[in-house]
């Protein structure tokens, strides 16, 4: 089984409780979504495997550890996981960068994919799956299948908020994908909104509705 981890920094409860607040601008928000996202980076690469390579300082030579090991591919689920790339861009700024784009049909709830564009080796690549929200998951179980079908075998989904049910959905679908979240919430209302949640995430970071 997938392991779940939740995220409880101060830092990171402190910028949710405003991402939820209605009267908190696209701007805003999108400011916080970029700095949860590398705050929650920072945890998503703890066990990123380091070698040993030689330097010279100024002071003479010594051995010192860097980054080794597979390379990095976010993934943002569009629109809203557009909203997390530049926060994990600040930690892995050599990191690529695939799209899927996949929305949820207002009356079924269930995805509908539009687009995708991955890196070609996407099978050698630790993959950080992005999205926003986690409501029935089924957003997140298809795009990780998505992945799988392509080849992926390294993958990592990061949410910001997830519902009880979306997360017990991926972790039946893909019990090999270990789940990044700072808030579980509640639950999900009749329109499988998740409550208290804060709202509809690709409207908010763009501006639409
Ligand atoms: C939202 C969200 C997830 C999905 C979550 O996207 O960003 O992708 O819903 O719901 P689920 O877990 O029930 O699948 P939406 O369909 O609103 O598309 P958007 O990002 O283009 O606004
Ligand atoms: N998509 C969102 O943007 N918000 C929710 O609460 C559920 C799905």
């Amino acid at each position: 089984m997938s392991k779940v981890i939740v995220f409880d920094h101060p830092l990171i409860k402190h910028k949710l409780t405003f991402i939820r607040d209605i009267n908190t601008g696209s701007k805003e928000f999108r400011e916080l979504v970029t700095e949860i996202s590398t705050l929650m980076g920072y945890e998503v690469t703890r066990n990123m495997p380091l070698k040993e390579i030689e330097i010279e300082t100024p002071m003479g030579k010594t051995k010192s550890q860097v980054i080794a090991g597979k390379k990095v591919g976010l993934v943002p689920i569009l629109r809203a996981g557009l909203g997390m790339v530049d926060g994990m861009l600040n930690l892995l700024p050599a990191a690529r960068v695939g799209h899927i784009g996949l929305y949820r049909d207002p009356e079924t709830f269930k995805p509908v994919e539009y687009y995708c564009k991955l890196p070609q080796d996407v099978s050698e690549r630790e993959l950080i799956l992005l999205d926003p929200m986690l409501a029935t998951g089924g957003s997140a179980v298809a795009a990780i299948q998505f992945l799988k079908d392509r080849g992926a075998k390294s993958i990592k989904l990061v949410n910001l908020i997830a519902a009880p049910e979306g997360i017990e959905a991926v972790q039946n679908a893909h019990p090999d994908v270990d789940i990044y979240v700072a808030s579980i919430d509640e639950r999900l209302d009749d329109h499988k909104y998740i409550v208290p949640g804060l709202g509809d995430a690709g409207d908010r970071l763009f501006g639409t509705k």
